[in-house]
């Protein structure tokens, strides 16, 4: 088999231009000798780079443990698009982060174990058994950058819309445990991760590329310290080594901050201003993310089947801290992209950018019946005045944001021909008669 060739990360990666430009524009008029001068500020007003303070992601934030090696980035891809990892092989991780769709799902809900078809067409073949998953897919693009505590990228960054699991390492065993994703009823929760490792374990290419991709476990197993290559921990670190790569940072907003002025339109540029004032979005929708990651009570209205603090109903980060002073606060989500995956919110309740723009400016109406404005983000209360122009302006500015990886590796992005399972990438045994790969369009 041959490998990958190697992963383009933009040069920019390390030392991003727009930070190279930051530092260089105040040195020019320190040398012109004007630098101090306050009558002659450093930038001019207008400079929205310089006024709002406006970030690109800088280098993607690898944990010790799980550095950027070929072999295991190329595992962690096989990983990604084979159904071995559903308890009823019919369901991979790109069952619900599909590359057509900008690794989500472009539905309100997802559709795991049970499904046939992909993305808006996927259909529940027997509901009566198993139903639909409580929430909205979110990208996986770009969560090499989730935030910590403190919202900064990090390696231990959220995970979920509670952020019951922190970094992508643990997130790769979540889905697995889960009935209504991946397990079905083949075997229950707690054992699934075992599971799946007992399954990786009996396919000799996997225990091949297990071992090319951790040599200092495989060193280990042939010096009779330990007993598999294949564990819960390297399968894990594989599969967050492939997310971890999942990098768009091509975008018109990411080529206008690094130094390209016609990358935005005019009402574009006008949508950013309004973005960071008026709109008051960048309050919570911060920093080179677009997200604060933070936990918020916005009342968005509830659909769905909810989880189970409340049953039929969302509480949201009450789910993973079971305090009552967390009911209905969700993370912020990052808008990178999100031109590309509606619908929004966790329960995909808003079908359009331009409805989203007009709750906010509602004062966060229609609202969840059960979330009074005491509990609500005081930002979120007061409508915001917008006119008409001004929201298709923020909603422009949104669509800015786009880039499904124009600047990766195509080896990045598409679904692989075969997996070592040899069961049908992506649908496994759930769509027998639809061929190879499903037509997605
Ligand atoms: C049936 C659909 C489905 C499948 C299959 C699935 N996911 Fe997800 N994924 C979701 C949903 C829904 C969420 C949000 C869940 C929540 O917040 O509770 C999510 C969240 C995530 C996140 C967190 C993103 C963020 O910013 O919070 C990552 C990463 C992720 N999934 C990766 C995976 C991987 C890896 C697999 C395979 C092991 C997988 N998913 C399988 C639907 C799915
Ligand atoms: C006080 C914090 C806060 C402010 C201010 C805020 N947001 Fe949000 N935003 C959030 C949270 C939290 C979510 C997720 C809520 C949920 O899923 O129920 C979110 C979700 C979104 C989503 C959906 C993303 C997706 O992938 O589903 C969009 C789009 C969005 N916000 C745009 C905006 C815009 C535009 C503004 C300004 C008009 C704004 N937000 C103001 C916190 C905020």
């Amino acid at each position: 088999m041959s490998l990958p060739m190697k992963f383009r990360q933009a040069p920019e990666a390390l030392f991003p231009p727009g930070m190279l430009l930051l530092l260089l524009v105040p040195l020019f008029f320190l040398m012109t000798g004007c630098g101090d001068d306050d009558d002659n500020p450093v930038a001019p007003a207008d400079d929205l780079r310089t006024t709002f303070d406006l970030q690109i992601l800088g280098a993607i934030p690898y944990p010790a443990n799980n550095p950027p090696l070929q072999e295991r980035i190329a595992l962690g891809k096989l990983l990604f698009y084979d159904p071995i990892l559903g308890g009823e092989k019919d369901v991979s991780c790109a069952t619900c982060h599909h590359p057509d769709f900008a690794f989500a799902d472009r539905r309100a809900l997802a559709i795991g174990v049970s499904g046939a078809g992909l993305g808006p067409q996927r259909i529940q073949t027997d509901s009566d058994r198993i139903g639909m998953v409580p929430r909205n897919s979110p990208t996986v693009l770009n969560t090499a950058f989730n935030g910590d505590e403190q919202g900064m990228p990090s390696h231990d960054g959220f995970m979920f819309l509670d952020g019951r699991m922190k970094s992508l390492e643990m997130q790769a065993s979540g889905p697995l445990g889960s009935r209504v994703e991946m397990a079905g009823d083949a075997w229950s929760g707690e054992v699934a991760l075992d599971s799946v490792v007992a399954r990786l374990m009996a396919n000799e290419e996997y225990v091949d590329r297990f071992r090319a991709a951790f040599p200092d476990e495989a060193a280990e197993v042939d010096a009779g310290s330990r007993e598999s290559v294949i564990d819960s921990s390297s399968y894990s670190r594989a599969m967050a080594s492939f997310e971890r790569e999942l990098v768009t940072r091509n975008s018109p907003y990411d080529r206008y901050v690094m130094g390209d002025d016609d990358a935005l339109s005019d009402l574009q540029q006008d949508g950013l201003e309004l973005f960071f004032t008026k709109a008051r979005c960048a309050e919570c929708h911060s920093g080179p993310m677009f997200s604060d990651f933070r936990f918020i009570v916005q009342g968005t209205p509830q659909e769905g089947p909810g989880k189970d603090v409340i049953p039929g109903d969302d509480t949201g980060r009450e789910e993973a801290t079971r305090d009552g002073a967390d009911r209905y606060a969700f993370r912020t989500l990052t808008l990178r992209n999100v031109e590309l995956t509606p619908p929004y919110m966790h329960d995909g309740v808003f079908e359009t950018l331009d409805e989203v723009v007009r709750f906010y400016n509602d004062g966060c109406l229609p609202r969840h019946p059960d979330v009074t404005n005491a509990m609500m983000d005081s930002v979120l209360v007061e409508p915001l005045g917008l006119t008409d122009d001004e929201i298709f302006a923020v909603v422009e500015f949104m669509n800015a944001l786009t880039d499904a990886g124009t600047a990766l590796d195509a080896f990045l992005l598409d679904v692989p021909e075969r997996v070592p399972s040899g069961l049908i990438p992506v649908i496994g045994l759930g769509d027998p008669g639809s061929g190879k790969m499903v037509s997605l369009d």
